[in-house]
């Protein structure tokens, strides 16, 4: 059993640093908050899913720029697609590999677990659980055209359809047979949604049926859940989404608890508004950057939920941010959270 859980990962011909990783958001894996995990900790970041027919459709990469665009100091990076065709696949990552800047991203990941009705309604996401000999088409298109630009591919899959059709096993060992150089599992049937607990131990078998690298996923939301999973599951490596979601520092904590061969407790530092005001400063900007103003304070806004949940005078500030419509407007909120949680300190 290993004591220490934080080592290098390597993936194809992609080393990195460490084996932990944020996973592909819709909405919040964007250039704007993928590099601030990076700095905490993450060892790779996954961009949002991006249509691979779209990126077919779209020669200039007008409509999906802000999806697929990264910075190249934020490597390693994977773009994630999803689809159900297997000529849309390889023309998308002809089409990203070959761009100048896109191309140099580290890896392409491919989406075989979004339950959303609408994806899953086309045979795409997690639908193709259900179709593995489509899926393992995908993956083997994917691998011939990512191949020829040296880039491995990845697949994220579930734990199954439903509780009557749970294959991540032979589902996994496809996707290995089919060339993947890397799985995450996230241990939810589609059915699920994100909803109920990870079954954790399917994770494991999937660990063990193959021999590439597997990430665990869901519900890895602190030091002790994350030291827990590598212990049950024996997976190589850690993806977080939603406990990241406002709360970056989650890999810094994990970067340390993973290190360490008994930490004594769970505890987390108690961030406070001067920890996390110049974050979320730098998350608003890089949105702006990314979006322009007017949409960049809407996403914003969704963002704010997230960080200042459980935060003294957490509740007020959310509802007040909600209604902020510019840069200052949120800065004038956030510099009130401060005054309030200092005059909150000198009285407790
Ligand atoms: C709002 C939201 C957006 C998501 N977007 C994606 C996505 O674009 N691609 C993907 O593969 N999974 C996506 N997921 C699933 C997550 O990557 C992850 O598998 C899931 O949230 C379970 O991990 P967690 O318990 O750590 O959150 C999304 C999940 C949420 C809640």
């Amino acid at each position: 059993m290993p004591t220490l859980f934080l080592h290098p990962l390597q993936i194809g011909n992609v080393r990195l640093d460490n084996n932990l990783a944020l996973a592909p958001l819709a909405g919040t894996s964007n250039l704007a908050f993928r590099p601030i995990c990076r700095r905490f900790g993450a060892g790779l970041t996954v961009s949002e899913l991006v249509s691979a027919r779209g990126v077919c459709y779209d020669p200039e990469f007008r409509r999906n720029w802000r999806y697929l665009v990264f910075d190249p100091t934020e490597r390693p990076i994977a773009i994630q697609l999803f689809g159900s065709e297997p000529k849309d696949f390889a023309n998308a990552i002809r089409r990203i590999l070959e761009h100048p800047l896109l191309g140099q991203c580290s890896m392409i990941d491919l989406n075989m677990g979004c339950p959303v009705n609408k994806i899953v309604k086309a045979g795409e996401g997690a639908a193709l659980m259900r179709t593995p000999d489509r899926a393992a088409r995908i993956i083997e298109a994917s691998v011939k055209a990512a191949d020829g630009f040296n880039k491995p591919v990845t697949v994220k899959l579930r734990k199954g359809w439903d509780d009557s059709h749970v294959n991540a096993v032979s589902f996994a060992r496809l996707a290995e047979s089919a060339g993947a150089a890397a799985l995450t599992v996230h241990g939810r049937t589609r059915s699920q949604f994100y909803g109920g607990r990870a079954d954790w131990s399917v994770i494991g078998e999937v660990k063990a049926a193959v021999s590439v690298p597997v990430y665990g996923n869901g519900d890895i939301d602190s030091p002790s859940a994350a030291r827990q999973m590598i212990r049950e599951a024996g997976v190589d490596g850690l993806m977080l989404g939603r406990a990241a979601r406002g709360n970056p520092w989650i890999f810094s904590w994990l970067t340390n608890a993973l290190t360490v061969e008994e930490p004594k407790s769970d505890i987390v530092p108690e961030l406070t508004p001067d920890d996390k005001i110049p974050v979320i400063l730098e998350h608003l900007d890089a949105l702006i950057d990314l979006r322009g103003e007017l949409t960049a304070i809407r996403e914003m806004r969704k963002q704010l939920i997230f960080y200042l949940s459980g935060t003294p005078h957490g509740a007020e500030i959310k509802r007040r941010a909600m209604t902020a419509n510019s840069r200052s407007e949120i800065l004038a909120v956030l510099e009130d959270w401060r005054i309030k949680c200092k005059k909150h300190c000198e009285h407790s």
